[in-house]
């Protein structure tokens, strides 16, 4: 099982911003993608496959960009960005109302509630925005702290994929969660 993190410490002071092809702060954003990977076994690709360089990740947001309704929001603390955030709609015509979640927060800023407030925000944009109208995210079953991240931002637990991660020998379940964007958030813990 993944470790747990502490318990929450004090909520840092931070901003959320859309993370652009142009974003000022590109190295950083890389090195925060690459510090997540790092200090996560949960995830389903390595790092190296996902963003072997900053300009993949450039490459990333530039096709972001191009898809409508899409979003990637970066939580900056002290002006460097400690959080992420990608919603990537479906490509094919008729489901372009429905998309994928990802996010990552720095390991030195986790159970500050950066990762609540990116999901609120961006639930929020996906809203105001009227095109994404359902998200769906995989999450391994064995994450309790992305789960209850999840579930309290008003994910549902869909279905369980078993055996759905191998690592070397060992095989993870997986767990489909689902939320509807118009769907009132849940009252808000903080
Ligand atoms: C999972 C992750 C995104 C959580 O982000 P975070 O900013 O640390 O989460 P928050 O501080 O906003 O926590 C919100 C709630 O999630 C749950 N939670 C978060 N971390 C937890 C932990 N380590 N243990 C138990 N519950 C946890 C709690 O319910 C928490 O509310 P509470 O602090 O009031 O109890 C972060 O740990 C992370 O980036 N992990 C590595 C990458 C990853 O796993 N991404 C998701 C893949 S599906």
């Amino acid at each position: 099982m993944p470790a747990r993190d502490p318990p929450r410490s004090a909520t840092p002071r931070f901003a959320i911003v859309a993370g652009a092809p142009d974003y000022p702060r590109l190295p950083e954003l890389h090195a925060l993608v690459a510090d997540v990977y790092a200090t996560s076994d949960t995830m389903s690709e390595t790092f190296a496959e996902r963003y072997p360089d900053a300009a993949a990740l450039a490459g990333e947001l530039a096709a972001l960009r191009r898809l409508p309704g899409a979003l990637f929001l970066v939580a900056e603390a002290a002006g460097q960005p400690c959080g992420y955030l990608s919603v990537k709609p479906r490509k094919a015509s008729r489901l372009r109302h429905t998309a994928d979640l990802q996010m990552g927060i720095a390991s030195t800023q986790r159970r500050r509630g950066v990762g609540q407030r990116l999901l609120a925000d961006a639930l929020g944009r996906l809203a105001a925005g009227g095109i994404v109208e359902i998200v769906y995210l995989m999450v391994r079953a064995d994450h309790e702290a992305a789960i209850a991240l999840y579930a309290a931002a008003g994910f549902e637990r869909l279905a369980t994929l078993q055996r759905d991660t191998r690592i070397g020998e060992r095989y993870f379940d997986g767990v489909l969660m689902r939320r509807f964007v118009d769907v009132p958030a849940p009252s808000a813990g903080r």
